[in-house]
């Protein structure tokens, strides 16, 4: 781990920091059922896991304070039902306590005569051979009777969201794809076909239906209903439209958030900010990508020191990873101006200076946008 996001040694961590930092831990998602007293209960658990092949057994980890964990403790048994990617809905209806969970939902009777939610991705149904005392938790440890996968793809819960699964070597057809369209292999308004994809980077229709759809999500392409997927063009107006946004949504969250800020999320706010500076050195990015990442991540935080989702969202919506991506994505070289006006920023959120920051973000929104009008000068102001 680098120094940058090294946390402080201390006896006890922060119940707070630690739901944060243990956020980043990526799990799978499942919804444990059970049934005892002609009733049925079923709740969300990321908290499970295999312990052992052989013999094949499993462990949830449940709140006490939940009707699920008494259910489970009387009843002896429990089925985990691994989540497809398409099921976040159904994640949240078994995470809320209420009086008919299973309503709409599609159940069968298992093996052990548990219900088991039929259009789940897995199922693998336990018999309870330990209840382990785990503070304001039971670790249920249960042998597994019997097991069943379909086919898709399973959801995931990282830092508080859900999301989806993605196999590395997509990823490393997506950016070879994005590549082609940054370096205008691909000029602007250019269909790209899905076979032509699959014959000219020699991978299969799936992976390049995945890049092509993630090129779509970062704004570089976009899906005409006729044409197919069309290369979008880029110019000095989207780069200034987005920027400018930007900087209107920080310059609110600098008014609401400066002075109201807990140590715990400056400290993360300096780390973002170092991680972000250790890839840009000199006036070279290490990577652009992790720069890219770790910029995004900074930005991210900044806004939202205003505990405000409104505000969040509309950040979210910004194409600012796409605007970044084609200007300064297209070069290696860049300028280290942009990390000393961030490291401004910064500091000023440190001192609770809201003029200082106002300047900074202000500063930091004039630097991106000339810096893009720079490189669109060497391609007749498109890209
Ligand atoms: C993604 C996610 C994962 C969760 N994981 C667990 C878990 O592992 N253990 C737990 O006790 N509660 C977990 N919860 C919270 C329970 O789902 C929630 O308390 C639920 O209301 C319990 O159901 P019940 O009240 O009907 O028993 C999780 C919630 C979400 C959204």
């Amino acid at each position: 781990m680098d120094q940058a996001s090294a946390g402080p040694v201390s006896e006890t961590v922060d119940s707070m920091l630690f739901r944060h930092v243990v956020g980043h831990l990526a799990t799978g998602v499942t919804v444990l059922t059970t049934a005892c007293d002609d009733q049925r209960f079923g709740m969300t658990a990321s908290s499970v896991t295999s312990l052992s092949v052989d013999p094949p057994t499993m462990l949830a980890c449940i709140n006490n304070a939940v009707p699920t964990a008494g259910a489970v403790a009387r009843a002896g048994r429990y089925v985990v039902n691994v989540l497809g990617e398409a099921q976040g809905q159904l994640a949240m209806q078994f995470a809320v306590p209420g009086p008919d969970k299973f309503k709409d939902v599609r159940v069968h009777t298992g093996a052990l005569g548990l219900p088991v939610l039929s259009d789940a991705l897995a199922h693998l149904e336990c018999d309870v051979v330990e209840q382990v005392d785990g503070g304001t938790h039971s670790v249920f440890i249960g042998r597994v009777r019997s097991a069943v996968a379909g086919q898709g793809q399973p959801l995931t819960y990282f830092r508080g969201d859900f999301g989806r699964f993605e196999f590395a070597r997509d990823d490393r057809v997506y950016k070879k794809a994005r590549h082609r369209v940054l370096s205008r292999v691909y000029p602007a308004n250019e269909v790209i076909l899905l076979d032509d994809l699959v014959n000219e980077l020699k991978v299969d229709h799936s992976a390049a239906f995945y890049a092509l759809t993630r090129l779509a999500a970062d704004g570089l392409v976009r899906r005409d209903p006729d044409r197919g997927y069309v290369v979008t063009q880029f110019d000095v107006t989207v780069s200034d439209e987005t920027f400018d946004a930007r900087l209107a949504i920080e310059l609110g969250v600098i008014d609401l958030s400066i002075g109201h800020t807990a140590d715990a999320e400056l400290a993360e706010l300096r780390a973002r900010f170092e991680r972000m500076a250790s890839l840009l050195v000199g006036d070279r990015f290490v990577d652009f990508d992790d720069y890219l990442d770790a910029n995004y991540a900074f930005h991210e935080w900044l806004v939202s020191l205003a505990h405000n989702p409104l505000l969040t969202a509309t950040f979210g919506g910004l194409s600012i990873r796409s605007v970044m991506t084609r200007s300064f994505g297209s070069t290696p070289t860049t300028s280290q101006k942009f990390i000393d006006v961030q490291r401004d920023l910064t500091e000023a959120f440190e001192r609770a200076d809201r003029a200082a920051a106002r300047t900074a973000a202000r500063a930091y929104c004039t630097l991106a946008k000339q810096r893009v009008r720079e490189i669109l000068a060497h391609t007749g102001g498109r890209l």
